[in-house]
């Protein structure tokens, strides 16, 4: 049996505990110990989750010796300061999505990484659902033949997190669903095809539904109540078109609130195939042709997938020397460049070079 990976969580919020529980889950990982600024959510986290040994100073913990590894699950403002902390600590890190909050940012936390000679893990969790599994390998095996459009529809109706809080304060969370939900598919996207070279981004933000706060009506919320003094100064609807070269074409719809079906899917489409994950489609039908005809194959697979007990296990491995980290700081820059120029054509009504 390989030796535990002692690890230490900083932020155990609620994807903090996520990561947590992933790991209980995971025989080679022990976590030894948590970080939250808030000393009422680590008292709680530290009984739920059976770690003594706590901080609310994230540098204190990274000072212990005996932590080899760490999970960062804070706001996304503090992602690219903690995580740079952590390398320079010598830690090896998984990082929480989105990378940071801007492309300048991911370059430093990457060149931190080579300077430290540790990993870098990206929270991108999605790449570990179980029609990825399936999915990437008919691509990479020619399956679909030469893919040139990919449409993501991801769709709340009225699903704006933690409204007021950070996530809705574009200091603390650099934007809303763009960089909160649709990094997800995008990466998600980009990890399946290979499409990692986008060239231009057209695209259009919209902020209807967060402000003024006490009108938005909603049945549930993520991290809620709303704080109804709070701010909302990011997006909650973005459309757009991202080009790879000449050869491949990205559409985007993307709502935290919006008055249209709730849906969440990507379609890749290929000169020999399509397929589509999510929407009204049940599982992988892989739209091809058969003896001269069209025709729908549905492929049969597990469809579970715990996917963070994936991600962490990998992480665990990597650290182990046992493979490779499943979601690297080059994607998550290359994703920040897409982010940052999502925006900045939003801004300035035209076309923009990634
Ligand atoms: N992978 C996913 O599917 C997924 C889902 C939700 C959130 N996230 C990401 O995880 C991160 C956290 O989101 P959340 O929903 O858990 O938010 P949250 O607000 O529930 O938790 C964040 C925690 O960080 C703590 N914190 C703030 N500053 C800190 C500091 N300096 N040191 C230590 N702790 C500090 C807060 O007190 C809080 O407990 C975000 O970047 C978010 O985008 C990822």
């Amino acid at each position: 049996m390989s030796r535990k990976v002692k690890i230490g969580i900083i932020g155990v919020g609620t994807i903090g505990s996520v990561h947590a529980d992933a790991y209980a889950k995971v025989a080679d990982a022990d976590v030894v110990a948590l970080c939250d600024i808030n000393p009422e959510t680590l008292k709680a986290k530290s009984a739920r989750h059976g770690v003594t040994l706590t901080y609310e100073n994230y540098h204190d913990l990274l000072a212990n010796p005996e932590i080899e590894a760490v999970s960062i699950c804070v706001p996304n403002d503090l992602h690219a300061p903690i995580a740079i902390d952590a390398l320079k600590a010598g830690k090896h890190v998984l990082l929480e999505k989105p990378m940071c909050l801007n492309a300048d940012l991911g370059r430093q936390i990457v060149a931190a990484r080579d300077a430290s000679g540790k990993l870098l893990q990206m929270g991108m969790v999605r790449r570990q659902c179980a029609e990825a599994d399936v999915i990437r390998p008919l691509i990479a095996e020619g399956k679909l033949g030469k893919i040139y459009q990919i449409n993501i529809k991801q769709i709340r109706r009225r699903g704006i997190p933690g409204l007021g809080g950070w996530f809705t304060t574009k200091a603390r969370s650099g934007g809303g669903g763009v960089i909160d939900i649709a990094v997800h598919s995008l990466d998600l996207a980009l990890y399946l095809t290979g499409l990692w070279e986008p060239t231009a981004v057209s695209a259009k933000t919209y902020s209807k539904f967060g402000s003024p706060i006490k009108d938005y009506h909603y049945v549930s919320m993520w991290a809620g109540p709303p704080k109804m003094d709070g701010v909302f100064d990011v997006d909650d609807y973005a459309t757009g078109f991202i080009r790879f070269g000449s050869e491949a074409t990205l559409t985007f719809q993307v709502a935290w609130a919006c008055n249209s079906a709730p849906e969440d899917s990507i379609e890749i489409i290929g000169d020999k195939g399509g397929v589509k994950i999510g929407g009204s489609a049940r599982g992988i039908t892989l739209l091809t042709e058969y003896d001269g005809r069209p025709a729908d194959i549905v492929l049969d697979y597990d469809s579970q997938s715990d996917g963070f007990k994936k991600e962490t296990e990998k992480f665990v491995k990597a650290v182990q020397g046992e493979g490779a980290v499943p979601a690297t700081g080059e994607e998550g820059v290359v994703l920040m460049r897409i982010l940052d120029a999502i925006y900045k054509s939003s801004e300035t009504n035209r076309e923009v070079a990634v």
